[in-house]
């Protein structure tokens, strides 16, 4: 959602908003502004859009002397995606940016007008400046007004603010989504943002502020405050290890494109990640063991997730069940939250979630902790709201993830998922021991890892995978609408191969267990309408087959995915995209790893060919802070 930068310090103000405004880009927005400090004024800048309309804009003012300012990409969630309601909002000399949303901002409204102003905007966060504007106006020095205004705003929100007359003085406040902060290593001076990837390009050494935290940034450095008392208080730096350099589109036309070509990487620096070396009997060790025993003490785990994290989570429960007998629920956080589960007396909950903030997923581990409840995560951000909120954090290891879309992500989310099951399978004594689904994951073969190398050979741009779906997307891009159809681990895969297409193409399209078309959706199929069909050969082929015959009476167009030299499916199938290995290769439920970066190369090539903004698709953001 809402990319928030702040900045005091001797480098270009507006360069060093800009650039952060920009790393922010990807987590999605609807327009854009800055604020600077120059000489004894603060000049605001703003427009509705991409960053560029607002960049042109600043284009033309002298910002000589500046020596701070903050910057906004705005999510509306109050008032319509405008110039005028985009930040920075000024009352008087105070002006602020801000993400999340005041949930009594009528109150603040009534007051407003009862005192006869009259806001600008139609947002809840211009009645946060008003709120600092009074307390000031009843002589309360700026910070503590920012405090005291903060103490009295409902619902999850992170602001910053700065005063025309305290140039050089920054104060952020968080009890919602992130703000962290950082010193330039190189210039001095110091950066704040709602997430890392800004401060990259400055330190690798940041604080992560806890909800009811305040932070007093000046050129000398960083105080932090708890809100609720004004005391001063310690907040430790941690060292981050992503580069800025992983930040680039290294040549690719699009950030997605390259995260798709980067997940052979993901599976090999997760692997190394989470699993130590072998020690006594068994033959590996997940690095966080005491997570490991949370989960065999179990008796139940649900898993809650949103969006492309709840359908990796699907696949969770398959492998949970398969290798561990565990019994495992997957639920939409979002309805999870609000209803009343009954939990078991040794439940566990697992958070899936890639950014580590969505507002759903993080409500029901934070219940889950008030009730006692043992909590996990897997999660792609150390330092993550998720992260810190858990008993036990897992780290896949994807580096970050910019394109809007998650694809890496999944397959980080998927492998941890999938290396959990095994090691729960080992740690609970199943009846299977021997360890051969991990070794076909780790064996080396001819000095790579297995999975890695048949991925490679799955996105070979000149290998029989991708000529064939480039022939299936050429031929098929126009059609009236998609089903993805596939069973048992195929299903999941089918709905996150949906997901894609709706995501990045603005294409109708919907991913169905292949068992169920015919309870309904087969009375949309006509030749207009393209199936995509995930069909290896696993112990649920025969079945597929027999519902794809279904769809091939209906006159649908259809897409196959399966194993090379399945002749059969080919037959039945407009066009046939191979899995490049044999059946007896890799075993079938590791098969996910290869399927998914095919149908997310599906849907990105459909996009490219409709022209859409792959990386920043419309009204879609990166981590969804708001429920
Ligand atoms: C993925 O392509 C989507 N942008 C979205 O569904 C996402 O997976 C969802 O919002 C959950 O995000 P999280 O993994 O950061 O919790
Ligand atoms: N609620 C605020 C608005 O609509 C902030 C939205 C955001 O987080 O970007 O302007």
């Amino acid at each position: 959602m809402c990319g928030i930068i702040g900045y005091v310090g001797d480098r270009k103000v507006t360069e060093v908003l800009i650039k952060g405004l920009k790393r922010l880009e990807y987590r999605g927005y609807d327009s854009s502004g800055i604020a600077v400090f120059t000489n004894d004024r603060i000049e605001v800048t703003k427009a509705a859009g991409k960053i560029a309309e607002m960049e042109t804009r600043v284009a033309g003012f002298d910002m000589a002397g500046t020596h701070g300012g903050i910057g906004h990409t705005r999510w509306a969630t109050h008032g319509a995606p405008n110039t005028t309601n985009a930040h920075p909002h000024r009352v008087g000399d105070i002006v602020l940016v801000h993400n999340g949303i005041i949930e009594n901002f009528r109150e603040i409204q009534e007051e407003v007008f009862r005192r006869g102003f009259k806001p600008q905007s139609e947002t809840d966060s211009e009645m946060f400046a008003f709120l600092v504007h009074f307390e000031m106006e009843r002589g309360t020095e700026f910070v503590e007004a920012v405090r005291k205004s903060f103490l009295k705003v409902q619902g999850a929100s992170s602001i910053v603010v700065m005063h025309e007359k305290f140039p050089g003085l920054i104060v952020g406040v968080r009890n919602g989504s992130p703000l962290v902060v950082g010193c330039d290593g190189e210039l001095g001076g110091v950066a704040m943002a709602s997430d890392v990837q800004p401060l990259l390009d400055y330190t690798d050494r940041v604080a992560f502020l806890e909800n009811g935290d305040m932070a007093i940034c000046t050129a000398k450095g960083i105080e932090f405050l708890d809100a609720a008392s004004g005391r001063r208080i310690e907040r430790p730096f941690a060292k981050i290890e992503w580069s800025a350099d992983r930040l680039d589109k290294n040549g690719y036309p699009h950030y997605m494109l390259k995260e798709i070509h980067e997940q052979s990487r993901t599976i090999i620096d997760t692997l190394a990640a989470a699993i130590g070396p072998s020690s006594g009997s068994l033959p590996f060790e997940m690095v966080n063991e005491d997570g490991i025993r949370a989960i065999i003490d179990a008796d139940r785990v649900s898993m809650v997730a949103c969006g492309t994290s709840w359908h990796a989570s699907l696949l969770g429960k398959y492998w949970f069940e398969r290798f561990a007998g565990i019994s495992t629920d997957s639920e939409l956080a979002s309805e999870f939250r609000y209803r009343s589960p009954v939990l078991s007396k040794r439940h566990l909950v697992m958070g899936v979630s890639q950014s580590g903030e969505t507002a759903d997923t993080l409500a029901v581990l934070q219940q889950m902790k008030e009730r006692g409840v043992e909590t996990m995560a897997v999660t792609n951000v150390k330092g993550s709201s998720i992260a810190r909120v858990v008993d036990y954090p897992y780290f896949m290891c994807c580096g970050p993830e910019i394109g809007v879309a998650s694809t890496k992500a999944f397959t980080g989310q998927m492998l941890m998922l999938y290396i959990m099951a095994n090691r729960l399978q080992r740690g609970a004594a199943m009846s299977d021991p021997t360890g051969a689904l991990m070794d076909a994951l780790v064996k080396r073969h001819r000095q790579t890892y297995e999975l890695p190398h048949h991925l490679s050979r799955v996105l070979d741009d000149g290998g029989a995978t991708m000529c064939a779906l480039e022939k299936a997307v050429q031929d098929v891009q126009h059609s009236k609408g998609f089903f993805f159809m596939g069973r048992g681990y195929s299903w999941p895969l089918a709905l996150e191969g949906a997901l894609k297409l709706k995501e990045i193409a603005y294409v109708h399209a919907e991913g169905y267990a292949a068992g169920e078309l015919k309870h309904g959706p087969i009375a949309m199929l006509e030749p207009a309408i393209t199936v995509v069909v995930v069909a290896p050969r696993d112990q649920w082929y025969e079945k597929t087959i027999s519902n794809l015959q279904e769809v091939k009476a209906r006159g649908a167009r259809i897409v196959a995915l399966g194993h090379a030299g399945d002749e059969k499916l080919a037959a039945m199938a407009d066009h046939f995209v191979p899995l490049p290995l044999a059946e007896e290769q890799l075993d079938e439920s590791l098969l996910p790893f290869l399927i998914a970066p095919v149908l997310q190369l599906f849907a990105y090539r459909i996009a490219v060919l409709k022209g859409t903004d792959v990386d920043q698709p419309r009204n879609l953001a990166k981590s969804v802070t708001v429920e």
